[in-house]
C-alpha cells in the first residue's frame, strides 16, 4: 500500500477516535473506489492492525500493532510541533548519531526513532543496550533560542516529562534519580542523554536522546541487578507508541512552560519526583566520595549535598547510591 494512502486512512481513523468510518467516507478521503478501500483495509490487517467491519457502519480500528514507525506514532499524537516529523529507521547504530547528522536541516521537533540500535550509547560513553521491538530508542531535535549554558535544564525538563508520561500512560510509579535516570522499584528503566550543537552564545540544536526499557522480558546478566523494564515490573506489556505520544505531549507542554515562565514549576516537579531528595545518599565523584543529605537541585541542575559536618557541596557529576 502506498504510504500516502495509508497515512490518509490512519488519519481518518485517528480523527474518528474509535468510532466507525464509512467505506464511502474512506473512499472519498483516499480518492478511490469502495472495493479499493477494502483492499487497503486488508493491507492494514496484514501489518498487524485489527479492524472491525460492520455493514452500514463501515470500519473501525480496534487495535494497533506495537510498532513505533511513523504511522503508529502519528495516530493519536496530540502535539502541535514535537514529533510531527518522524524519521523512523528500523535498525540503526544510534538515533543520537542520526539526529546529529540531521539537526542542521531539520525542523524543530523532528523525532528520530528506531526499533533497534546496534551501537546505542549512554552517558560517559557507556554502551546502551537497545534490543529490537522492545524499547523506545529515540532522539528529539529542539531549537530553542537560548544560550548554551541553559542546555542542562533540558535534561531536567525531559526527566519530568518522561516520568509523568510513564505514570500516566503505563500506570506505574516511575521516579527520578539524579542526574538523569528514571527508576521503577529501584532499578533503571530510562536514561536521558542531552547533547548540543551550539555557537559560543547561541544553541543551534539540542538533541535529547531517550532510551526506555518497555517490554523486555529479560536483561543480560551484567545489567539485571540495575536495570528493569516497565513490563517486567508491571507484569504486562505496554504499547510503546502510546508512551512516545505521551512523552511528546508532556515535553511540548513543559518546553513551552519553560520558555514562557522559566524553570520554577519544572524544578518543583523534578524535586517532587526525585527519590534522592531529603535522603542520605553516597555521591561518588571523580575526586572522591561524599556522604550526606541531598537537599535539592539548583536552577542549573547541580545537586546540593549536605555532609555530616553541615557543609554543603555542589555535585556536578557523580554516581549516586541511595
Ligand atoms: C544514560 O546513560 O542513561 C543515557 C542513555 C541514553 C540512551 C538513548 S537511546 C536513544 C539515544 N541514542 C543513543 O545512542 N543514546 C540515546
Amino acid at each position: 500500500m502506498q504510504s500516502s494512502v495509508k497515512h490518509k486512512l490512519l488519519e481518518a481513523f485517528s480523527k474518528a477516535d474509535g468510532d466507525f468510518v464509512s467505506g464511502q467516507a474512506l473512499a472519498d478521503i483516499i480518492g478511490c473506489s469502495r472495493t479499493a478501500v477494502w483492499k487497503h483495509i486488508e493491507s492494514l490487517r496484514q501489518e498487524g492492525f485489527e479492524l472491525e467491519a460492520v455493514r452500514k457502519k463501515g470500519y473501525r480500528i480496534t487495535s494497533k500493532p506495537d510498532k513505533v514507525s511513523e504511522n503508529e506514532l502519528l495516530i493519536g499524537l496530540e502535539t502541535v510541533r514535537l514529533g510531527k516529523k518522524v524519521v523512523f529507521i528500523e535498525s540503526v547504530e544510534s538515533t543520537q548519531k542520526e539526529a546529529h547528522k540531521l539537526a542542521e536541516e531539520a525542523e524543530e521537533g523532528t523525532l528520530v526513532i528506531a526499533e533497534e540500535q546496534t551501537a546505542g550509547r549512554g552517558r560517559m560513553t557507556r554502551e546502551w543496550h537497545s534490543p529490537k521491538y522492545t524499547g523506545i530508542w529515540m532522539s528529539l531535535i529542539l531549537k530553542p533560542n537560548l544560550p548554551p549554558y541553559k542546555a542542562p535544564q533540558f535534561t531536567l525538563i525531559t526527566a519530568v516529562a518522561v516520568t509523568e508520561a510513564i505514570r500516566d500512560a503505563a500506570g506505574v510509579m516511575a521516579e527520578i534519580k539524579w542526574p538523569n535516570d528514571i527508576l521503577l522499584n529501584g532499578k533503571k528503566i530510562t536514561g536521558i542523554l542531552t547533547e548540543l550543537q551550539a555557537d559560543s552564545d547561541q544553541i543551534r540544536s539540542i538533541i535529547i536522546g531517550i532510551g526506555m526499557n518497555v517490554n523486555q522480558r529479560q536483561f543480560p546478566e551484567e545489567l539485571s541487578n540495575i536495570a528493569t523494564s516497565i513490563s517486567i515490573e508491571k507484569g504486562e506489556t505496554v504499547p510503546r507508541a502510546k508512551l512516545v505520544q505521551a512523552i511528546m505531549k508532556n515535553l511540548e507542554l513543559y518546553y513551552d512552560e519553560y520558555m514562557t515562565n522559566g524553570f520554577g514549576l519544572i524544578k518543583d516537579k523534578w524535586e517532587s519526583y526525585a527519590i534522592s531528595i531529603g535522603r542520605h545518599i553516597i555521591a561518588r565523584t571523580v575526586t572522591g566520595t561524599i556522604r550526606g543529605k541531598a537537599l535539592g537541585i539548583t536552577d542549573e541542575g547541580v545537586l546540593k549535598l549536605q555532609d555530616e559536618n553541615g557543609m554543603i557541596h555542589d555535585i556536578y557529576s557523580a554516581d549516586i547510591e541511595i
